[in-house]
């Protein structure tokens, strides 16, 4: 059965996304790609525009399927928005990047914001008895700390490269703040007691991140190092976002359990996570673009 968003299953009928994980190949930080391989097909994963979806989905869902595939995917895409990220900075980070690459960073921050609402679309129960217990299960301290890819860009979300103070700049950092305030709107959201796995984990001899809890947590997200070329990096981000619009498209951003949707940000309480509610898919889109552009320029695909 193929998730494709035309296929329908009967009269006005979408067929169901497969909602199947795949790993996510990417080289180790701070390498290099690969150069594309002779005869490596060019890019045949062109963004084809972005369906609608509805904020309140009316398919009822298998709960466990959604929401893990969700909780995968959403990181993938952030570790691949990260690297793209690592590619315009990383190499020399006291060097402002010019202004196209600038707007290419400020789109990945906040296309990073909007995987971390999608993640965080679990219901609360579902997310404590499943998501988190999983994660626990792997290591009890678990962290985002840990994330690879996470690490070589850290001081651009902190703000501390010198050149973040330029008044070119300002957009990079309103979408990092913007950021900052979705994460700790989700952490919030999901676990109200504030204490991450990390914190919670009192008497975690090292607090140092070794390689092995890297492993540990590249394993549970389903992601492999091994060495890839800009085409093949490209491929992954577009099929990874192309699948989030069919599963938005088919399941809507709260998806009906059994009934009743559970909403992450309501008109409350959500500030600037609001423009997110509608806006996650172009958002990402926007990002998927940019980094394209960037990423394949010169790679003649
Ligand atoms: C939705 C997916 C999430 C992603 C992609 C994510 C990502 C990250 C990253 C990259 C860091 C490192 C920040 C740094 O070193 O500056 C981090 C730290 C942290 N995150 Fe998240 N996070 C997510 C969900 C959550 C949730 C649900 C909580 C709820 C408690 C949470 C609580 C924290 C805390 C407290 C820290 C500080 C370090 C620690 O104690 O682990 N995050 N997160």
């Amino acid at each position: 059965m193929k998730g494709g968003q035309g296929s329908r299953t009967g009269p006005g009928r979408p067929e169901p996304p497969m909602l199947q994980l795949r790993p996510l190949f990417l080289p180790e930080p701070g390498r290099s790609f690969e150069p594309s391989g002779h005869g490596e097909p060019g890019d045949d994963t062109m963004a084809q525009g972005i369906p609608d979806y509805k904020v309140f989905g009316v398919h009822p869902v298998e709960a466990e399927r959604v929401f893990w595939y969700r909780w995968i995917t959403g990181h993938q895409v952030s570790f691949a928005l990260w690297r793209a990220m690592y590619d315009i900075f990383g190499d020399s980070p006291d060097t402002m990047p010019p202004r196209p690459e600038l707007d290419v960073l400020a789109a990945c921050v906040d296309a990073y914001s909007a995987m971390l609402l999608y993640s965080s679309t679990v219901p609360c129960a579902h997310y404590h008895s499943h998501i988190r217990r999983r994660m626990a299960l792997q290591h009890p301290a678990i962290s985002g700390t840990w994330a690879p890819d996470y690490r070589p860009v850290r001081r651009l979300f902190r703000g501390k490269l010198s050149w973040q103070g330029d008044p070119a700049c300002e957009p990079l950092g309103t979408a990092v703040a913007r950021n900052a305030a979705a994460h700790d709107y989700i952490a919030a959201h999901l676990v109200p007691d504030g204490l991450s796995l990390l914190q919670q984990s009192i008497g975690t001899p090292a607090m140092a991140v070794s390689q092995e809890k890297e492993e540990l947590y590249d394993n549970l997200f389903l992601t492999l190092r091994r060495p890839i070329s800009r085409i093949q990096f490209v491929g992954q981000l577009r099929a990874r976002v192309a699948e989030v619009g069919t599963d938005l498209a088919h399941n809507g951003l709260y998806p009906n359990v059994e009934g009743h949707h559970h909403p992450v940000v309501t008109g409350h309480s959500g500030g600037i996570m609001m423009t997110l509610v509608p806006g996650a898919l172009r958002a990402l889109d926007e990002a998927t673009r940019l980094v394209a552009r960037h990423q394949l320029q010169g790679v003649g695909a």
